[in-house]
């Protein structure tokens, strides 16, 4: 059974290891939450921001032109048309209506790829709250349409100039800067990960994804149940959300897909589960990429939502158990597969995205399976990375 147990821990993996100053945060958000989320009032108000602000429910897409490539039937579910670009707003909206909820002033975020910082600058603008998110240099320069985005909606972006300068970082920024800030700030933390209740509480969020798939399968092949679902998996947060509502289900097979970069071996890449030992990272223990003597291993990847040398621990555990398939795609195939989507589809998916459809080629599976891959967000600021890589 895979489930979140009283202290945060799934299997092995999970719970809150935190500085002494942080406890009174996360104890207050520990013993709210659920009470919170389980009212009327705020499913009330969530669920109509999905649909109306949102744009919710998002198709399931049947991709028949890569379906007849692949041999199977091909579902994209198709995160990338919620408003902002990508699955990260389905989880700050629910964050910011709790952050209101608390009584908190301000929010801050960190951010790799600038959606899950464009998602939390989005709906700060929407309730009127201040809004701070710390990014890595790299990132910065290396998404800059977001950064802009961030700003014309009123946020500021701090830039975290430590370490490799991406995801983890700006992380720790992020951390430290609610440690200096408790009681009226609110921290969105964009993924599944950090210390209980975040990774249960985003994934619950994001399982907005699969509770449709669920329906809209049942409409289209008259079954709720597809034989796999694929995801990409940074900290996991889209792939949480679109294996939730099946993870007690064994005959669906859970495939994860990790940034390889320039390859598992290559000391250049974010293959966590190929590489990583288990371990404590922003506050949960997990399993992550770290040398002999703990020190976290720089993470690489060609997309900036994928570069984290960790994965939320309920990831680590599906891993662990073996529930979840665990496959690493480097950069270059990941940037193939984007491409022939693109051509294929007419839909120039996020790179990140582009990971979970090369895993077509890295998985068995029989002619006809269904599969759902989760299209967890389009190519827009990706822009000019397709354009430096060139071969279209
Ligand atoms: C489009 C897209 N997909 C996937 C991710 C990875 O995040 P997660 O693993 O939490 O879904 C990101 C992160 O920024 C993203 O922007």
């Amino acid at each position: 059974m895979i489930q979140v147990d009283e202290k945060g821990f799934y299997g092995k993996f999970g719970g809150a290891y935190i500085p002494e100053m942080l406890h009174p945060n996360v104890e207050e958000l520990k013993e709210n939450y659920e009470a919170i989320l389980a009212s009327k009032e705020f499913q009330d108000e969530f669920r109509g921001l999905l649909k109306d602000y949102v744009g919710r429910p998002t198709p399931l897409y049947f991709a028949s032109r890569l379906s007849e490539k692949y041999g199977a039937k091909i579902y994209l579910k198709r995160e990338d048309l919620c408003h902002t670009g990508a699955h990260k707003v389905n989880n700050t909206i629910g964050q910011i209506i709790l952050a209101k909820k608390l009584g908190k002033k301000r929010i801050i975020a960190e951010t790799g790829a600038g959606q899950h910082g464009v998602a939390t600058a989005t709906v700060c603008a929407l309730m009127g709250m201040e809004c701070t998110v710390y990014m890595g240099e790299i990132d910065i320069a290396r998404q800059r349409p977001n950064v802009e985005r961030m700003k014309i909606l009123g946020a500021t972006v701090v830039p975290a100039t430590s370490g490799s300068k991406t995801l983890k970082d700006a992380t720790n920024e992020a951390m430290r800067a609610w440690i200096n800030n408790p009681v009226d700030t609110h921290y969105i933390i964009g993924s599944v990960v950090g210390p209980h209740p975040y990774p249960e509480m985003v994934a619950r969020f994001q399982s907005v994804i699969s509770e449709e798939i669920k329906w809209q399968l049942r409409e289209k092949e008259g079954r709720e149940n597809p034989d796999i679902v694929i995801a990409c998996v940074g900290g996991g947060s889209n792939a949480a959300g679109a294996f939730y509502h099946y993870y007690n289900t064994p005959e669906v097979r859970l495939v994860a897909a990790e940034a390889a970069g320039l390859g598992v071996l290559s000391g250049k890449s974010a293959a966590t589960t190929a590489l990583g030992t288990p371990g404590i990272l922003h506050g949960s223990k997990t399993i992550l990429m770290q040398t002999e003597d703990g020190q976290v291993v720089e993470p690489h990847s060609i997309s900036a939502g994928l570069d984290y040398p960790g994965i939320g621990p309920v990831h680590a555990h599906l891993f662990d158990v073996g529930r979840g398939e665990f496959v690493a795609v480097e950069d270059k195939d990941a940037m193939v597969a984007g491409i022939e989507l693109s051509k294929l589809e007419g839909i120039i998916p996020a790179i990140e995205s582009a990971h979970a459809l090369h895993a077509l080629n890295m998985i068995e599976f029989a002619k006809d399976d269904v599969i759902v891959v989760n299209l967890s967000g389009r190519g827009d600021k990706d822009l000019e990375t397709y354009i430096k890589w060139g071969q279209y």
